[in-house]
């Protein structure tokens, strides 16, 4: 998602700036911008879209002398792509960079007298900052003052740069919930949101810790902890190369994207959950009030995604909900309810069956909902409304990230919709709420999980097939592990609901078949549990992933227990997920690449 730098020393600090969003336009961003602080003032660019178009803004612009700089590559959330919308943001003698989200934004702009010029969360952090300044009485660190008063005031997450006329030579920074590093070179000191814009620089650096905030200047950094207390600053070794700093130590993306779902689906959580209700700001109850049906449409993962959203909305919103193929659905004459939404899902926001989709819908007069995670693409233009996933860009052409994204703002969805139409409890709203609370750390990989599969995936690289069964919620799932599996190994696997193994499939059955069965505690245990014994009873090979002990299983992967089915689907998915790739890497298979596939498909 969005980038940090920073630079205080005497260096030009354009094309160290650059250099450093340059290694961090791996994460996506659409604009950009840097904000320099010198003798001669403050001076700050912007551009919308790449990295070029800001350079070109800058064109021959260079700092002279000593200069406390920073910048920020941006990814839409609150707020389009626009130059205004770009970091810095600036009031009168002070520039900003943000990462993260001010859940308190509006409270808070309306707490200062100051006009804004963005749609953003951001932006209020510097009106802050300037209006506690003018209170301060004038003293030694008046500035250092103004801005702890600042970051007293913020709720949510944030990774924080700002520079002042009034404070020139120092950078103040902070941490929340959202990374920031800095490390000390020969040529003064370097700040980024991530490893690789240092390397080269630094060769340690200093990862602050959440409450820790502080300042650079030319004698060094001074380092708080949230009560104010001075924190020595424990530098660790960077990486040596930017490629593996890109990699934050993980092999492969798709490892890296696995380990960053918590962090993803707390940023979609972030300002949506109140004690006891949810909002979802972009959609007006109102409007979603008289809609009758819903149609999910979308490939792929994506389609995988949708049908666990049919299970969930109808459970939660009861609205009647149908689940389409986008390649099918195009040409199939399809008869759409006009007083129903129709539903795009698409990580991309390029595929070209689903761009086709949802023009048809369009055509229909059907109302227009993207669920995607790149702001600006071609289905979010198309579309009437959109939820953007917050999932930052995915680089694995498996997805990952992206499908428990989907997942948990569908799940969001179908709550706000049931809420908006009264149709849930408050006792289950309130048992559904403190579910989605939990769901980020569910997905947390643990170690011991992730060495087990490492471990098992030698048993199981031959074999005829593998069979993923699973029942409800759970079908789905089973489909996306199956798929997951296929893409990455190139070993033949299917999705099945397990109660239709016994009309076909079971004549496969022998020790060759391995059969994958997500057995939730919480869904219908009792029946794949008979499904499975079917299975066992013809020497099919069985891996169980459940909370229970099951004697028929060859192998178990043991999860924990909740008594929310989501939250046990969110831990089977991270098990299916690690268990396609370590197959897959033990198979010698480019995880990242897998051969024959395009990340972003648009041709049909
Ligand atoms: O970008 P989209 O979500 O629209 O892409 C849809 C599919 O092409 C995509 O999910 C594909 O199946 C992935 N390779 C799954 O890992």
């Amino acid at each position: 998602m969005c980038g940090i730098v920073g630079y205080l020393g005497e260096q030009e600090a354009c094309a160290i700036l650059l250099h450093g969003l340059r290694e961090l336009e791996y994460r996506g961003y659409d604009s950009a911008g840097v904000a320099l602080l010198e003798a001669s003032g403050l001076r700050c660019f912007k551009a919308v879209g790449k990295l070029d178009n800001l350079a070109a803004k800058l064109g021959d612009t260079a700092s002279s002398g000593k200069v406390a700089a920073i910048g920020h590559t941006r990814w839409a959330t609150h707020g389009k792509p626009t130059e205004a919308n770009a970091h810095p943001h600036g009031l009168t003698h002070s520039q900003v960079v943000h990462n993260g989200i001010i859940e308190n934004y509006v409270a808070l702009r309306a707490s200062v007298a100051t006009a804004f010029l963005s749609q953003t969360d951001s932006e209020v952090i510097v009106h802050l900052f300037e209006k506690h300044l003018a209170a301060q009485p004038p003293a030694a660190d008046t500035a250092l003052a103004a801005f702890r008063a600042t970051l007293d005031a913020l709720h949510g997450a944030y990774a924080i740069l700002l520079i002042s006329e009034t404070a020139p030579g120092q950078i103040f920074f902070a941490r929340q919930g959202s990374p920031l590093q800095f490390g000390l070179g020969a040529e003064g000191c370097f700040f980024a949101s991530s490893d690789a814009p240092l390397i080269g620089h630094c060769a340690q650096a200093v990862y602050l810790q959440d409450g820790h905030w502080g300042v650079a200047e030319a004698t060094g950094v001074r380092l708080f902890d949230a009560e104010g207390a001075a924190v020595l600053p424990q530098p660790a070794a960077l990486p040596a190369t930017s490629l593996a700093a890109r990699k934050e130590g993980y092999r492969y993306f798709m490892e890296k994207e696995i380990y960053e779902q918590p962090q993803v689906l707390t940023d979609i959580l972030t300002g949506r959950l109140a004690a006891d209700c949810l909002s979802l700001d972009e959609l007006a109850p109102e409007w979603l009030r008289p809609l009758r049906s819903i149609t999910l449409c979308a490939c792929g993962t994506s389609y995988h995604a949708a049908l666990v959203g049919s299970y969930l909305l109808e459970r939660l919103a009861q609205v009647p909900t149908k689940v389409e193929i986008a390649s099918e659905f195009r040409y199939r004459e399809p008869v759409l309810d006009r007083d129903g939404l129709f539903v795009v899902l698409s990580q991309s926001g390029e595929t070209a069956d689903t761009l086709e989709a949802i023009k048809l819908a369009k055509a229909q007069g059907l109302a227009t909902l993207a669920l995607c995670n790149v702001d600006n693409s071609s289905i979010v233009r198309e579309a009437d409304h959109r939820l953007l996933l917050r999932a930052g860009i995915e680089k694995g052409v498996a997805s990952t990230k992206a499908f428990s994204a989907q997942v948990l703002t569908l799940w969001l969805l179908a709550l706000y919709w049931g809420q908006a139409k009264a149709v849930l409890s408050g006792e289950r709203l309130a048992q559904e709420l403190a579910a989605l609370r939990q769901a980020p750390s569910v997905m947390q990989v643990q170690p011991g999980v992730h060495e087990r599969l490492h471990r098992l995936s030698k048993r199981y690289l031959h074999g005829h097939g593998f069979f993923f069964i699973g029942r409800d919620l759970f079908y789905p799932l089973a489909l996306e592990g199956a798929l997951k599996l296929k893409e990455i190994s190139y070993l033949h696997a299917e999705g099945y609901p397990a109660g239709e193994m016994k009309h076909g499939p079971i004549a496969l059955a022998d020790a060759q078949l391995f059969t994958i069965a997500l057995m939730a505690r919480s869904c219908l245990y009792d029946k794949i549990k008979s499904n499975v014994e079917e299975l066992s009873a013809r020497d099919a090979t069985i891996i169980a992933i459940t909370t229970e002990y099951f004697e028929l299983a060859d192998d178990i992967i043991q999860i924990r227990a909740y008594d929310h089915p989501m939250l046990e689907f969110f831990e089977m998915l991270v098990v299916v997920q690690l268990l396609a790739m370590e197959i897959a890497i033990r198979l010698g298979n480019d995880v990242d690449m897998p051969r024959n596939l395009a990340k972003s498909v648009t041709v049909e």
